[in-house]
């Protein structure tokens, strides 16, 4: 996607050594890139959370991999590599996605192969996540259209909770594609962008790339989206993932639950855009997905710009009270209305899963195998 008018990817390789990526932290207030040149820089960048998004996590740590094999290309440095990158973060299955296929190429490889294996198959992943992306977005797309054409000629409303856009990917993102897609092919459309306490990805990183990219888009507090719901001005709901069990059900940004709900009782459609590198084939249900636990901070403090331009961070709940900090949590796939992935839609259930993968291969998610 374009800032300013000059393409960009949210990961991209300098040369065969540096890899360059966006200081997500900075986001929405300043757009700065950063040089990755260690193991040690890659791992730090996910758990900081300087890149983030499931797909993100994927291609970093695919990177990260390549990276060390430039230092040590021994089948110890890689276990080393894989541990290190594999404790970073614990609920986007992308991660131990992209690392089983980095493994798994440069397993049974002679050492000195390696270090231009590793590159060329962390590439591979990036671009392929482009390429997914990209269809996800054209299904999405034709659910979009369909229900445009029944607005007559009004505004499409889409709510989305966190980002799920190409911030969150290498490119394009998962649910914002379809939206980017639409607006290119001139359908009116208008976002419900939730806040997405407590790191406010949607009103710091949605809201950011729908208005570099000229897309109507209104924040609104987490708790509101219900409200419009009753009110009949969503029309649809459209949400990534971090993982989705082998029976459908998603762990998605802490609060998606809630918004399944509303529109459940309020019978909008709600969506899942996801790659199939996010499904977890060995998981039967979602309750056994681990959620993340963090920092009570995020909740308790806030960091914003002030108005000579610096950034600053202030407390905003009573001293002394703690926090407690899911940052994730399950929907169950009864409350989801379908899944649009790079090989079409599906219903959010095994059948639906199957329909569309009915072979596991390294490429479409973790494997019980
Ligand atoms: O904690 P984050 O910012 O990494 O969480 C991101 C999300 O929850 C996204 O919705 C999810 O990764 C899907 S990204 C296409």
């Amino acid at each position: 996607m374009k800032i300013d008018g000059k393409p960009y990817r949210t990961i991209w390789p300098l040369g065969d050594d540096t890899v360059g990526i966006i200081d997500q932290t900075r986001l929405p207030h300043a757009f700065v890139t950063l040089e990755l040149k260690t193991l040690d820089d890659a791992a730090h960048a996910i758990r900081a959370m300087i890149v983030r998004g499931a797909p993100l996590i994927g291609a970093t740590a695919a990177y990260g991999i390549a990276l060390a094999m430039r230092e040590d290309a021994s089948d110890a440095a890689l276990d080393r590599a894989h541990d290190l990158l594999a404790e970073t973060r614990p609920t986007a299955i992308n991660l131990r996605w992209a690392l089983k296929r980095m493994c798994d190429a440069l397993r049974n490889r002679p050492r000195e192969e390696r270090a231009r294996l590793a590159w060329e198959e962390a590439a591979r992943i990036a671009d392929g996540d482009v390429a997914v992306c990209r269809s996800i977005g054209e299904h999405g797309f034709k659910i979009l259209q369909e229900a445009a054409a029944r607005k007559n000629g009004a505004a499409l409303n889409v709510l989305t909770h966190c980002n799920a856009g190409w911030l969150a990917c290498v490119d394009w993102g998962t649910a914002l594609a379809p939206i980017y897609m639409a607006h290119d092919a001139g359908i009116p459309i208008h976002v419900w962008v939730d806040e997405t306490r407590p790191r406010n990805q949607g009103a710091s990183l949605t809201a950011f790339e729908l208005g570099s990219h000229g897309v109507r888009h209104t924040i609104i507090a987490d708790n509101a989206g219900g409200h419009y719901m009753q009110a009949g001005q969503v029309d649809l709901c459209i949400v990534g993932t971090d993982r989705v069990t082998a029976n459908g059900d998603v762990a998605n940004k802490i609060g998606t639950y809630l918004k399944a709900l509303a529109a459940h009782d309020n019978q909008v459609p709600f969506y899942v855009a996801l790659p199939s590198s996010t499904i977890d084939w060995t998981l039967s249900s979602g309750r056994d997905i681990p959620i993340e636990e963090r920092s009570a901070d995020e909740l308790l403090k806030m960091t914003g710009r002030l108005p000579g331009g610096g950034l600053a961070t202030v407390e905003i709940a009573a001293p002394g009270s703690g926090a407690a900090n899911p940052g994730f949590d399950v929907t169950p796939a009864r409350l989801v209305t379908g899944f649009i992935t790079e090989r079409g839609t599906c219903a959010a259930s095994a059948a639906g899963l199957r329909s569309l993968f009915p072979v596991e291969t390294p490429e479409n998610g973790i494997q019980r195998s």
